[in-house]
Formats: structure tokens, sequence, C-alpha cells
């Protein structure tokens, strides 16, 4: 079952169209499994004894949520605005979890109205998309039960610095990108001031390896990153850009992504009075 909400039109959310991309994201998205199971290993700790109610927000094709479906929770929702990465979502689930209770809502995040509390909300890979992280990272904090936590999975500020590096390079500009990367200290400081405080983290780079130029960029485009500027690049830009991208190379890869892993397990402070 795929519940809809009041969904928000893609146009206004300068965010790649997510529903054009689900067959092939799974194939290209080898940083964000790796920050999805970095994320679920770290908050094992912080879940409670008993079985867990969880919420993946943003939970694409299910990288997240078919690790929390293995833990066989008493419910897990899985929430995305995108209806086509979804119904990837709910083939794996359906697969292999058909034991589990667990329910699809297509609606944005930044709207949605849960109609139970959370143990556990996570959010992996999604974060960067939205317009309002402030007030989202607010709302989340009413759908948690006392003690829930909040665990986020982002991208550092240091992601794809060889792209941008070479972007300047061959083409005088700066490489504008829809989504919104922080410091692991930005986005604790902006989860302080949503009352949050942090539990742990850990964040790691991960180097992501082609074997040409134009995989690469293919790759990035699969995974929803795409340039936002308006302006397309001449002839003589995409040549050179594609040079200063091999100067990433290595003996493995001709052209390599750095990816800054950025795992954070947030609880809602306790009001003292
Ligand atoms: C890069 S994918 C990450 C998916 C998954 N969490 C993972 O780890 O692979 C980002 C996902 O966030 C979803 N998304 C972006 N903005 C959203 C919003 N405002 N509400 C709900 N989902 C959103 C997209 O549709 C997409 O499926």
């Amino acid at each position: 079952m795929v519940q809809s909400g009041q969904r928000t039109k893609r146009i206004e959310k300068q965010m790649p169209n997510f529903n054009i991309k689900a067959s092939k994201y799974d194939f290209a998205s080898e940083p964000q499994a790796e920050l999805a199971k970095g994320l679920f290993e770290l908050s094992l700790d912080y879940l409670p004894d008993t079985l867990p109610v969880l919420l993946d927000v943003g939970c694409g094709t299910g990288h997240l949520s078919l690790d929390l479906a293995a833990l066989f929770p008493k419910s897990l929702d899985c929430l995305d605005i995108s209806k086509e990465m979804l119904e990837v979502c709910r083939e794996k689930l359906q697969v292999d979890f058909s034991s589990v209770k667990w329910r699809l809502f297509e609606n944005d995040a930044e709207n949605f109205e849960p109609d139970i509390k959370y143990d556990g909300i996570y959010c992996s890979a999604a974060i960067q998309w939205f317009a309002d992280i402030p007030k989202f990272l607010s709302r989340a904090k009413k759908w948690l039960k006392p003690n829930g936590i909040l665990c986020i999975g982002a991208f550092g500020e240091k992601t794809l610095c060889e792209l941008r590096t070479a972007y300047i390079e061959a083409t005088d500009r700066r490489l504008e990108t829809e989504a919104k990367f922080f410091s692991l200290d930005k986005l604790t400081a902006i989860s302080k001031k949503a009352d949050f405080e942090l539990l742990d983290f850990a964040k790691c780079i991960y180097v992501q390896g082609f074997e040409n130029p134009d995989v690469a960029l293919r790759t990035l485009g699969d995974m929803g990153v795409t340039g936002a500027g308006k302006k397309s690049l001449s002839r003589t830009e995409v040549q050179k850009f594609k040079e200063v991208l091999l100067k990433t190379g290595n003996e493995n890869f001709a052209v390599n992504f750095s990816w800054e892993l950025m795992a954070m397990i947030l609880r809602a402070k306790e009001i003292r009075l």
C-alpha cells in the first residue's frame, strides 16, 4: 500500500526527479548504501530493548529500510516523496520481509503527519534535499516517543570536492548543486537549536572509483547529483572538465570522487522544569 498525502511539486523543491532515477539508483548509489549501513550500525546501541517502532524518512529504494526490517521491528514506516523509489522499496520488502509489519507513505517529509510515535526515526542521504532542515528537525522531534532517537546520515562539505575543483578549473565558475552539504559541526549546531543533543557520531571519507569521466558523470546523474546552474558547458569546457577529472585517478581507477559520510544519533533534550 502506498499512502499519499499532500505532495509538494518537485519544481518547488529544487531537487532531482527521483521518479525517473529509481531504476538506476541502486547500481549508482554505493556511497548512499555505505552511509545507510554505517548509520544503521551506529544506531543499534541506542534503540530500546523492546521491539522498536521505526520510521525511515526519504527511504528511497530501501538501502536502510531493509536493514531496519531485518530487526523485525514492531512496525516500520517508510516515507518518500518519489512514488517510483517507493515502488522499488516495496518490491524488496515484499520479497524478504512479508512477515514484518511495514507501511509505505508517498509524501513530503516536510509536510508528513504520522499517526503514531516512533522509537527511532532514520533519515539517510535525504536531508540535503529538504527546503527547511531546522523546521524538519523541530517537527520530527514531535514524532518521537520519550527517549526516541533521530538518526541522520548526511554528506559533509568535503563531498565531491574533486568534482567542484575540476569544474572551476574547466569553466572559471563555481559548480552549483541542488543538494546542501554541511559540516558535522554545522549540523550539530542546527540540531542543538532544535533542542536535540548529539549522543554519538561517526564520519569517514568514502572514495568511489570509476573507469572513465563519462561513467563517473553518468553515475552521479543516476544517483541524483546534478548541477543546478542554468548555463550549460561548452564543448571545450566539457573536454577540459574531463581532462581535469582524470587527474584524480590512481592505479585502480581513472577517476575518484570523495564522499564525506557522517552519521549522527540525536535525542531530544529533556525539558527540566
Ligand atoms: C539519495 S536518495 C537516499 C535514499 C535512501 N535513504 C538511501 O539511503 O539510499 C534521497 C531520497 O530522498 C527522497 N526525498 C528527497 N526529498 C524528500 C522529501 N522532502 N520528502 C520525502 N522524501 C524526500 C528522494 O525521493 C530520494 O528517494
